[in-house]
């Protein structure tokens, strides 16, 4: 079979090292950004008067014949022609398709613009998808809360009980990080925003290219600034890799939260019966698979970034062969991120809070911090009080008592200051309304907080 440089050759390439280097077998996701990419330019080689009206006219027709049986028929843009990559295919089918005009096509342009472009014509539209992937989660987390109610529950630093927060504090905590997700790539998606076409194989093209009008109807608001740049630029890849890689950091500790929370040691929620499996021996087992398994994937999304920054680093510039091991880092991190966010979606929508068991692990001596601010209400100044409080609580630990079993007298042994309002003033619902920030656990400051989440996910795109 000829290739798109077999002219060169006397001979074929070598079968095994051909397939080596073919990128098709996943390239061929760029199927559709690389006729639309091409569409385009064959219109700018019109404008240009490089390409005659008809030649022109032909090539649309053919790109967009292709374009329609690449939609209809699933079997159509497989490996099964030897095709090198998806631009090859493109190109070869056009070619059988209109003649001579389909061999215009390629004046002026290369396959490492073309690349360039199509991935990022790629990322353009697919990136909204994975955006509101992570709104869909967010609403998850937001109707637990909503289920959550007024629930307590320990918040924890070291993995030791910290101070009382409302349930529903602790879930908007996630959707906060899943927010930022959101806006990363938010960031990605303008990096990307820029047009290669223009630069030909790496110096630029010879033909008159309009290029602002190219960035016009490919929706591209800025031009690529350097040629040789854009030719090994990959920048972009990285960019999106580093989101996925937060994004599924993210979404392990939630796994791990919920590995937890639902664990018969902590049993603050409840996992759906659909959200779990069982052991083949030990028939009590309520084992959290998915979230487990999130948590794993989380490794190797990391692990396509670290591939990628060491394969960039070393590069000369200009396009290297080395990119093409772009694409499947890039979309295997995109659909183990996706596939994450989703599975994340639907464990956090089966989970019943336990309010009662939450509540329990609330209370106690996660107070301390509280009957400090009580001293300090008093006059007292803080670090004496965090002493005051500290003895007090090595007494508690002694006897295996908590605050609400002292005695008005006991109280008084520590600090004349404790007066007999203590009792109400250390309690868990107590704390949590002492809290005064908007970012705090104050249940006001929540609720605000959960309808500036809702009123977020309203704005967000809408589902395809
Ligand atoms: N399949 C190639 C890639 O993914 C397309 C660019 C090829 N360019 C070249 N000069 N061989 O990077």
């Amino acid at each position: 079979m000829a290739h798109l440089w077999s002219g060169r050759f006397a001979g074929d390439p070598d079968a095994e090292l051909f397939a080596f280097g073919s990128s098709f077998r996943f390239d061929r996701r760029l199927f559709e950004d690389d006729v639309r990419g091409s569409r385009a330019w064959a219109a700018g080689l019109a404008r240009a008067g490089v390409l005659s009206a008809g030649d022109a006219a032909a090539i649309e027709e053919g790109l967009a014949q292709i374009l329609q049986k690449g939609m209809d028929d699933a079997g159509f843009v497989t490996p099964d022609h030897g095709d090198e990559d998806v631009h090859a295919f493109v190109e070869r089918e056009l070619i059988t398709r209109i003649g001579d005009a389909g061999r215009r096509l390629h004046t002026g342009r290369s396959r490492n613009e073309q690349v360039a472009v199509d991935l990022r014509l790629y990322l353009k539209r697919r990136i909204p998808d994975v955006q509101r992937a992570i709104a869909a989660t967010i609403a998850q987390f937001v109707e637990l809360a909503d289920r959550a109610g007024d629930a307590l529950m320990p918040s924890y630093t070291h993995l030791r009980r910290a101070q009382p927060v409302l349930v529903s504090h602790f879930l908007l905590s996630h959707c906060a990080a899943l927010r930022r997700d959101v806006d990363r790539l938010g960031a990605v998606l303008h990096e990307v925003d820029e047009l290669p076409l223009g630069s030909g194989a790496i110096a630029g093209t010879a033909y008159p290219i309009d290029v602002t009008g190219l960035a016009e109807a490919l929706g591209f608001t800025r031009i690529a600034r350097n040629s040789i740049d854009v030719s090994g630029d990959r920048d972009f890849v990285a960019s999106f890799l580093h989101a996925a890689s937060l994004g599924m950091v993210h979404l392990s500790r939630i796994a791990e939260d919920f590995i937890l929370f639902t664990s018969e040691e902590f049993g603050f929620f409840e996992l759906s019966d659909a959200a779990a499996t069982g052991s083949s021996l030990m028939p009590q087992k309520k084992n959290p698979d998915p979230l487990e398994l999130v948590r794993g994937k989380s490794g190797r999304v990391v692990g396509h970034l670290t591939g990628w920054l060491v394969t960039m680093k070393g590069l000369p510039a200009g396009y290297n062969k080395d990119l093409q091991e772009d694409k499947e880092a890039l979309f295997d991190a995109e659909d183990t991120w996706v596939g994450c966010l989703r599975a994340v979606s639907s464990v956090i929508g089966g989970l019943t809070p336990n309010a009662a068991t939450s509540a329990r692990a609330a209370a106690g001596l996660l107070l301390a911090t509280d009957v400090a601010d009580y001293l300090v209400a008093k006059g007292l100044p803080f670090r004496d009080a965090h002493e005051v409080v500290g003895a007090l609580v090595r007494r508690l630990l002694n006897e295996g008592r908590t605050f609400d079993e002292l005695s008005p007298a006991e109280w008084r042994q520590h600090s004349p200051l404790f007066g007999d309002d203590v009792r109400q003033a250390i309690t868990p619902l107590a704390s949590i309304q002492k809290k005064q920030t908007p970012q705090s656990t104050s249940p006001a400051a929540v609720a605000a907080a959960l309808a500036d989440t809702k009123d977020w996910l309203a704005r967000q795109l809408p589902h395809k």
